[in-house]
């Protein structure tokens, strides 16, 4: 009798060490009603933290497709005056299908990623041969147009048409995960598709669009990529599972991207009668299609230069070497060396010879060689 009882008690206590156990480490809430404890608190918080910005405020479709492009690239303060200028240019969709490829990539100029400008005329065609020039509201009609990933069909569907479809970015992701302490890798497909499953079910079906950007902007405002998360200021403070166990220093958990190739390249400002050479880059691969100073892989001597570039050692007055510069490429790093180089005798036979004004006016130099432009005297 006496060992029954004892028994008894050991597994009383067993089970109530677990219980305690359970209650350091989740506060009871299955995934889906966490998420959906989320919806209440965001939307208040949304109501008056939302940031006034050009494309919230008249958030038509094309707007938001553009600006929502733009937005992968840089920060909500760098896209403003690029969104201004291309809506000038470019007012609506048939105005970019139609537009010649050197104004577009101008327009991109200093954005990167140039191919998603690219995608934005073929979709714009696309969309105009479709769609009669409407953007289709469907999340799977946008998703089926080029440049057009889910999360862009989900903001583009559910900010200008109001379609409950969540919109799950990487900052989306930092968020969810660490409101949920996911231990899942946010950079694998799988764990966004199941991100994105989750919320289909628990989002706030009519208020999609403020749902979906609220979630944005706590990511940027609060649940910051870098530095200290703000979770004093959080709409999530009491229900975030990563905060709860002191977490936030390792989730989100992102697996580190491969090394980038490094590339040593000299990099020639040409000029002659103030005007400097630039060259058309290839139609295909890096940079494609675009301006760049003359510029060769590895690191030249001052005086091999005159054979590389294609000039002769007679023509030069002045020949200068300039700081060096890096630039960073997903997958390549530019380590660059310079020189100022002033001719006499001509620019190249096979070079496009550019004045300043029509540099800043006409050809999209990437910004790769922003370093060395702006040395361009
Ligand atoms: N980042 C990505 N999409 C955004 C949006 N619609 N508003 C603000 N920041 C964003």
């Amino acid at each position: 009798m006496y060992k029954e009882q004892n028994d008894a008690l050991l597994e009383i206590r067993r089970t109530y060490g677990q219980l305690q156990l359970a209650e350091t480490k989740t506060d009871g809430l299955s995934l889906p009603d966490r998420l959906r404890a989320m919806n209440r608190p965001l939307l208040a918080w949304y109501g008056s933290h939302a940031r006034v910005l050009p494309w919230r405020e008249d958030p038509q479709p094309y707007r938001v497709w553009i600006s929502e492009i733009m937005l992968q690239q840089t920060r909500v303060e760098a896209v403003k005056p690029y969104f201004e200028r291309f809506m000038e240019a470019l007012p609506d969709v048939q105005a970019l299908a139609e537009v010649p490829d050197d104004r577009l990539m101008k327009l991109w100029e200093g954005l990167g990623y140039y191919n998603r400008a690219r995608n934005l005329k073929k979709a714009a065609g696309l969309v105009m041969s479709r769609y009669g020039g409407r953007m289709p509201s469907e999340y799977s009609e946008l998703l089926s147009l080029p440049g057009i990933g889910s999360y862009t069909a989900g903001a583009i569907s559910s900010i200008a048409f109001g379609r409950p479809v969540p919109a799950v970015d990487g900052n989306v992701l930092r968020v969810i995960s660490r409101v949920a302490a996911s231990r899942e890798d946010i950079l694998k497909a799988s764990t966004k598709r199941r991100m994105e499953d989750a919320l289909r079910q628990t989002m706030p079906a009519d208020q999609a669009s403020s749902f979906n950007q609220g979630l944005i902007e706590v990511g940027a405002l609060v649940c910051v990529p870098n530095g200290q998360p703000k979770c004093k200021e959080c709409p999530f403070f009491s229900i975030c599972l990563a905060r709860q166990q002191k977490l936030l220093g390792q989730i989100p958990v992102k697996t580190p991207p491969k090394k980038r190739r490094i590339e040593e390249r000299t990099v020639c400002i040409l000029e002659c009668g103030g005007q400097v050479a630039i060259y058309r880059r290839a139609d295909t691969g890096l940079l494609a299609s675009l301006y760049e100073l003359p510029n060769k892989e590895g690191y030249l001597k001052q005086d091999q230069l005159a054979e590389a570039f294609g000039f002769s050692e007679g023509d030069v007055t002045e020949i200068t070497p300039l700081p060096e510069a890096k630039h960073i490429f997903s997958h390549v790093e530019w380590r660059m060396k310079g020189y100022y180089v002033r001719l006499s005798g001509g620019l190249p036979g096979d070079c496009t010879a550019a004045g300043k004004q029509q540099l800043k006016q006409v050809y999209a130099l990437p910004n790769a060689f922003g370093a060395y432009t702006k040395l361009i005297k």
